[in-house]
């Protein structure tokens, strides 16, 4: 009875949105009492019964590459193909908005670059797009080392015996590294516990937890006044405010303005933050809550991510063949020739472990769904999908395009869920899939030394695509790049217990869901560096390839 009193009012499990006349109406059919408990609790986590990607995993493979999902009012055109996704990506950031995201992470990313609608997303994507210029980036790998040295500080305390959860430590390396590049603020976390560090990591979760939502919870009246999380988080965004302000202001006051081709040339010095390059770059509008909103962003959008990356990396590492491990420890102990820190030549030189981080991102896309919402009507192409003539989407349509999905699917990826870096070497494509180019490895040019998602002809989006696509992925790459060569340079790793009890839970990246316990031991004399090519090089011979694909 329940049941059918919940369908009635909308909230059924089977509904379908005539949105999209030709798509396929997909039904809810997780258990009656995890749709219940979603429904009180207003979690689309728990309503999927797990995390909702794993659902629209399943869902993709029993119904192909474009259906509807609706949870009673909810509605949304979830879309696994590369061809489609090519299409709203690319097209103009009029067509397609961030929709629901940015209604959720208004709150706290304010009028900020990823939430922002179409009409100031221009002005400051201009604005924030120069502080990335090269001459910076090659600056911040000091940086990423300075804040490496002191994971490897605190791994060689650790005695070798006692797990430590590198999930954690990820998160707060990652942490330390974006407070410096973005504010110049040291939150030192890595070495100590501070309030300031907390009320970030709750302000992520409950981040997270409204993006999962179902009920807006967050809107309801007073909420910041009597709902417990929310009393706790208007507290948590008034401490970070209150120390961004303050940032901001000192930054102000020894504002030494100049054009952006001055601020580009000019030697980094002790304040290489972008909050630095924002207030000292001519033109830049100093009264208005913008720059507070993006630099809030930054903070928030390359913290987790990062660390994530790193997390699976290591996760995929030591969960395989121990000959992998082996030889990409041996590729970074061979070009670090006993220095501690690599600079940017050193990555250069080490392929290997650059494809195993960009492995870990195919595997555990971060975020695994991209949102959009049609601001007019559009056709999407067909795609995978075999629809002729398209799909029709109306005005108003909400989209999520599945990361996950398309990164996992067989017509796309061979053997797609082994973790297995040696594939970015090989060519890959099935003809069978219309309007789809495939794999191909000999678009990466020599000044790109990672694969994205024109090598793959968008069936890998790891920072999405097209004009809203990332802004700091070059960032993140050496960042998790010198992070992982400095760890993998001096330690070894072990996971403590079962591959299968790390777990997965999801919010906007992909956590563990009992941390990455790992015993760390300090690299021995007694593990020699191998020096052949013959794990990575089976890989290929395996496929009847050469090692040069
Ligand atoms: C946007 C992923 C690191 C800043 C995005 C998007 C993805 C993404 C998928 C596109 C979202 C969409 O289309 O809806 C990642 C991953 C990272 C990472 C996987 C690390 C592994 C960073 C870092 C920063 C950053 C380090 C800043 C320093 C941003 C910003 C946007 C964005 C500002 C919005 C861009 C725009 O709309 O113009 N990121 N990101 N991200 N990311 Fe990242």
């Amino acid at each position: 009875i329940v049941k059918n009193i919940l369908n009635s009012l909308g909230f059924g499990p089977s509904l379908g949105m005539a949105a999209v006349p030709n798509a396929i109406i997909q039904k809810y059919e997780g258990s009656f009492f995890s749709f219940i408990r979603g429904v009180l609790g207003g979690d689309l986590q728990t309503l999927a019964g797990g995390p909702l990607f794993l659902l629209l995993a399943k869902y993709y493979r029993d119904y192909g590459p474009i259906f509807n999902l609706s949870f009673g009012p909810k509605s949304f055109l979830v879309i696994s193909d590369p061809v489609m996704a090519r299409h709203i990506l690319n097209g103009g950031v009029d067509d397609y908005c961030k929709g629901m995201l940015g209604e959720i992470l208004e709150p706290i990313m304010g009028d900020g670059l990823i939430p922002a609608d179409p009409k100031i997303w221009k002005v400051r994507r201009r604005a924030v797009v120069p502080g990335f210029h090269k001459k910076w980036l090659n600056s911040m790998i000091n940086l990423f080392a300075d804040c490496g040295d002191r994971l490897v500080t605190d791994l060689s305390s650790r005695p070798p015996t006692v797990a430590v959860d590198m999930e954690e430590r990820f998160c707060s390396v990652t942490l330390d590294i974006i407070g410096k590049a973005v504010f110049n603020y040291d939150f030192g976390s890595v070495t100590k516990e501070s309030p300031i560090v907390k009320a970030v990591y709750r302000v992520l979760r409950e981040a997270e937890h409204r993006s999962s939502s179902f009920i807006p919870y967050w809107n309801l009246p007073y909420a910041d006044k009597w709902m417990g999380g929310q009393v706790e988080f208007r507290k948590d965004m008034g401490m970070l405010d209150e120390i961004l302000t303050k940032l901001i202001n000192q930054a102000v006051e020894t504002r030494s303005e100049a054009s952006v081709e001055e601020l580009e040339s000019r030697e980094v010095g002790d304040d290489p933050s972008l909050l630095r390059f924002l207030v000292d770059m001519r033109g830049e509008d100093l009264t208005s809550k913008v720059l507070r909103d993006d630099l809030m962003t930054m903070l928030i959008a390359g913290h987790e991510t990062t660390a994530a990356m790193l997390t699976w990396a290591l996760y995929g590492l030591a969960t395989n063949d121990p000959g992998l491990m082996k030889e990409i420890q041996a590729e970074v102990r061979t070009v670090m020739a006993g220095k501690s820190r690599p600079d940017y030549d050193d990555i250069v030189k080490m392929k290997k472990m650059r494809y195993a981080l960009i492995e870990a991102l195919r595997l555990y896309p971060e975020p695994p769904v991209l949102i959009r919402r049609a601001r007019t009507e559009d056709t999407l192409p067909a795609g995978g999908s075999g629809l002729s003539g398209g799909v029709k989407v109306l005005r108003g349509t909400d989209i999520f395009i599945s990361t996950w999905n398309l990164h996992r699917a067989p017509e796309y990826w061979e053997n797609p869920e082994k973790y297995d870096p040696t594939r970015w070497e090989r060519s890959f494509k099935n003809p069978g899939v219309k309007g789809w180019s495939g794999y191909n490895p000999d678009k990466i040019s020599d000044t790109m030394l990672y694969p994205n998602e024109i090598t793959a002809d968008y069936a890998f989006l790891p920072f999405g695509a097209g004009k809203r696509k990332c802004i700091g992925d070059q960032f993140a790459l050496l960042e998790a790049s010198v992070t992982l060569s400095m760890i993998i340079n001096k330690f070894d790793f072990t996971l403590e217990g079962r591959p299968e009890d790390v777990g997965m839970k999801t919010g906007a990246t992909i956590h563990t869901m009992n941390g990455l316990n790992m015993f760390v031991s300090p690299r021995s004399e007694e593990n020699p560096i191998p020096e052949t090519n013959e794990w990575w090089g089976q890989q290929h011979l395996s496929r009847g390839l050469n090692v040069n694909g």
